[in-house]
């Protein structure tokens, strides 16, 4: 596969950390050393599903292909309003596309599952073209009295669109089971059964500091997996794309991995932990900008809740 679109939207209210402190016990200063953070898009009035269509739209604008020639339409997503039907239906609809649509929940390293999902269905399907878009709003996850998550995340949405090609050249998908470092039970229906505590409600709960350990460790791993799988020396990357969580797990991977800070990009600042949408709204961004050029090696690495992490090694190609 390769990578022929991209586009990206975010809601239009800009919260910055001064306007979190004065309903928090928190501070500018807190939040921008431990997390980099200074801004980020809240969903207010918006519904997420919009933001999806619109991330599409711009994507297959952009890779100039017509909607019915796309094969199939993966959307990762963590929650959303919708339970069902599945989110990757309705931009079906909105965006004219006539395929299979599913979606899938690898948590903040979805983008790089739904890629390497993609890659499989080119092989396995023949598929023309395939729509990726990664549409999250963390912000609704997280309790708004618990100034040690509310204050991470920001919502958006990621788009791509996948053509035929051999520019994958190599990935890694893992998972270690772990429920404790990161959860968000939602209560369902109820039922005149259901046991006592089994139908919980609670906003997500994260074990910060084993979060950023258990990232660190990974990422690291799963890169130097595909770059030796790939026969690919780590200075030879033009960029790596990492999920942008906190620009101190950024910087500690870099720092371990002995390279230039010039080749690991950042928007944390100005968009917060966006969950799976976070490293394609990055490349949108860096796409647009005409930072990225056809030939660059770009690896994507990304972790979250599961515990998963994924890593991913593509040239650049038009
Ligand atoms: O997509 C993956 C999702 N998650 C992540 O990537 C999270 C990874 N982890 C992290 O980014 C960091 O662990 C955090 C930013 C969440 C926390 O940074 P930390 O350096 O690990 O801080 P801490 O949790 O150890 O807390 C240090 C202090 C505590 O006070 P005391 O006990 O030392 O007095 C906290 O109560 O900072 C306090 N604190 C805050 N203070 C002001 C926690 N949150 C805040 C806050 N403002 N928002």
């Amino acid at each position: 596969m390769k990578i022929i679109g991209t586009g990206s939207a975010v809601p239009e209210h800009i919260v910055d950390n001064n306007m979190l402190s004065q309903i928090l016990d928190t501070s500018d200063e807190w939040i921008t050393t431990r997390t980099g953070i200074q801004r980020r898009h809240i969903m207010s009035n918006e519904y997420l599903i919009d933001l999806a269509i619109e991330a599409s739209r711009n994507a297959i604008a952009m890779s100039g292909v017509n909607p019915k020639e796309i094969d199939f339409i993966i959307c990762s997503n963590v929650a959303s309003n919708y339970v069902t039907p599945a989110l990757s239906t309705i931009v079906e609809g909105a965006v004219g596309c006539e395929c299979p649509c599913i979606d899938l929940n690898g948590a903040c390293a979805g983008f790089i599952y739904a890629l390497d999902y993609a890659d499989a269905y080119f092989v396995s399907r023949g598929a023309r073209n395939i729509l990726v878009v990664c549409a999250e709003e963390p912000t609704r996850f997280v309790n708004w009295k618990q100034r040690e998550n509310c204050v991470l995340f920001g919502d958006g949405a990621g788009a791509v669109v996948l053509t035929r090609g051999n520019n994958l050249l190599a990935s890694r998908l893992r998972s270690i089971s772990n429920k404790e470092v990161i959860t968000y039970r939602r209560r369902l229906e109820r039922t005149p059964y259901e046991t006592e505590g089994v139908n919980v409600d609670e906003p997500l709960i994260m074990n910060g500091r084993e979060v950023f350990r258990m990232a660190v460790t990974a990422s690291q791993q799963d890169l130097m997996h595909v770059l030796e799988h790939a026969g690919v020396a780590p200075q030879d990357v033009k960029y790596y794309m990492l999920h942008q969580a906190n620009q101190r797990i950024i910087d500690s991977i870099q720092e371990h991995m002995h390279l230039p800070q010039k080749k690991f990009p950042s928007i944390i600042a100005e968009y917060g932990n966006t969950s799976s949408a976070s490293i394609p709204i990055m490349m949108d961004l860096m796409n647009r900008k005409g930072e990225l050029h056809d030939g660059d090696l770009i690896a994507l690495s990304a972790f979250g809740a599961g515990f998963v992490s994924a890593a991913a090694l593509l040239r650049w190609a038009k």
